[in-house]
């Protein structure tokens, strides 16, 4: 499978997919990008082609019911976080704000209540709309540094990828909002009615969602950081960002979630 590695190398159709997501998160039944654990080096890779969309996407609460708390919060940040980085992408274009909005908006609205109470469909309906708006938005635009980060220490930390993302996100969304307050205040005020700090919104959300761990608490320490900056310089997902990083700023990243 590793040839098939990098952008657009599938040259035939493969099996026809119908995806029927039971996280909240990924939004991988719209996703042309298929994410493997390559166990030799130890890294993430991901094939990336309009080949292996799935043909059907077909989203339903009641299979999302039995998520445990844990789960439903941590998929729901990547969904959040999909969100975020795809508006503030360089590459973001209409159609993707207008998604990545809309999903914002509908994490705000039911990820607490989807944490709290299970059984609620109409929240769990509005997590899984989010997650695949979401992913619709990021399938054009990529992500930011907070999935630069939180891929290879998923990979090389064995966290699980919405709680790497978590811990991740807020100061993302410190650093970038610095740069660009203006875009950073309108998602806060659609994520959080009335807020005006996008990264202080996130943070709050992620402790009312019980996303409490720090990255000693996943035996990551300062001396882990490099190879992690290391493979988050080449990502395209940094090239994305809104904010030009250096590897001390994605260190100083890491050390905000030590
Ligand atoms: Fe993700």
């Amino acid at each position: 499978m590793l040839d098939l590695v990098g952008p657009e190398r599938v040259d035939a159709d493969p099996v026809t997919v119908f995806a029927v997501p039971t996280t909240a998160g990924t939004g991988s039944e719209v996703t042309r990008f298929c994410v493997l654990s390559d166990t030799d080096s130890g890294r993430k890779v991901s094939i990336s082609s309009m080949r292996v969309l799935p043909r059907l996407a077909l989203l339903d609460p009641e299979l999302t019911t039995g998520l445990p708390a844990h789960l439903t919060a941590a998929t729901g940040f990547d969904a959040l976080a999909h969100a975020v980085e795809s508006y503030g992408s360089v590459w973001n274009n209409p159609v993707s704000e207008g998604h990545a909005r809309n999903a914002v908006a509908l994490i705000g609205r039911h990820l607490r209540t989807a944490v709290e109470r299970p059984e609620n469909l109409e929240a769990r309906m509005g997590m899984l709309a989010a997650s695949c708006i979401a992913e619709l938005a990021a399938n054009s635009t990529r992500l930011g540094l907070a999935h630069a980060l939180a891929v290879p220490l998923g990979a090389a930390h064995h966290i699980p990828h919405g709680v790497a993302v978590a811990l991740m996100l807020p100061g993302m969304c410190a650093f970038n909002e610095e740069a660009e307050p203006e875009r950073y205040r309108e998602l806060a005020g659609l994520l959080t009615p009335g807020a005006s700090r996008m990264s202080e919104a996130v943070d709050a959300l992620r402790s009312d969602v019980g996303l409490t761990t720090r990255l000693r608490d996943w035996h990551v320490a300062e001396t882990d950081f490099a190879p992690v900056v290391e493979v988050a310089l080449a990502s395209d997902n940094t090239r994305a960002n809104p904010r030009v990083a250096d590897a001390g700023d994605l260190t100083g990243l890491l050390r905000a979630a030590a």
